[in-house]
């Protein structure tokens, strides 16, 4: 019986982790999920419906009102909370700027965590994430760490938001990750860890199809094997 394959790419934010597991989902025709994407819808609920991030029995109930689905479609993120696609709203900076206080609850990421350990049951899969290596697919045949140099990641990041956020400045995007990093290296919960066996990839100076390369030479092994 062959098992499925999962490749997990964890690293910090904006550093290319969605762009090279996109690259990689399309060229092998594995499912695509963004993991950041569904804590990010999470995070536009509980704003929507001001969740009070001190008030677990809040907490817990909106998750159960949360219903999260991927619309599969030329590999691009189309999430769907609650009958809605949500995909750009959850980008803008309101969301950007609650997402790690969010992800850094329990209970939000018991959910999340459950609900991706189901995606990569029966599929061949890319997430892409924070704890994919370590707490979701410990697993995984091929885990991959990401890094860059900070400024280049502002850069790239400014770049993206600059056409649908005219007044935004590389400063204001240059702390927003700084102080992402920051959260997400160092709450209690799954913090963003290299895993013992994730191999990293600094793709500062990588183009991307460098980087898809670099991934394709170390999954190879596998796909021979599940053939
Ligand atoms: O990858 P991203 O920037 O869209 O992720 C948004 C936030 O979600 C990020 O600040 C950390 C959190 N996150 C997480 O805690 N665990 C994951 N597996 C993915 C994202």
């Amino acid at each position: 019986m062959s098992k499925n394959i999962v490749v997990a790419i964890d690293g910090y934010s904006s550093c290319g982790k969605s762009t090279l597991a996109k690259a990689l989902a399309r060229k092998l025709h594995f499912i695509y999920v963004d993991s950041g994407a569904m804590y990010r819808a999470v995070t536009l609920y509980f704003l929507r419906n001001n969740i009070n991030l001190d008030d677990h029995l809040q907490i817990e109930q909106a998750l159960k009102n949360i219903h999260l689905n991927f619309h599969a479609r030329d590999y691009e993120t189309h999430i769907i909370l609650n009958d809605e696609e949500v995909s750009e709203e959850i980008r803008q900076m309101p969301v950007s700027e609650k997402v790690s206080a969010v992800s850094a609850l329990h209970e939000v990421r018991v959910e999340m965590v459950k609900q991706q350990q189901r995606m990569g049951k029966s599929s061949n899969i890319v997430m892409d994430g924070r704890d994919i290596g370590t707490a979701v697919f410990p697993h995984a045949q091929l885990k991959i760490f990401m890094t860059a140099d900070p400024k280049i990641r502002a850069e790239r990041r400014y770049k993206e938001l600059l056409p649908k956020n005219p007044d935004i400045t590389l400063e204001e995007v240059f702390e927003n990750l700084a102080h992402r990093d920051y959260q997400d290296t160092t709450r209690k919960e799954s913090p963003l860890v290299r895993a013992d066996d994730a191999i990293v990839l600094d793709n500062t100076k990588l183009t991307p199809d460098q980087q898809l390369q670099f991934v394709l030479d170390k999954i190879s092994p596998f796909l021979e094997q599940s053939h």
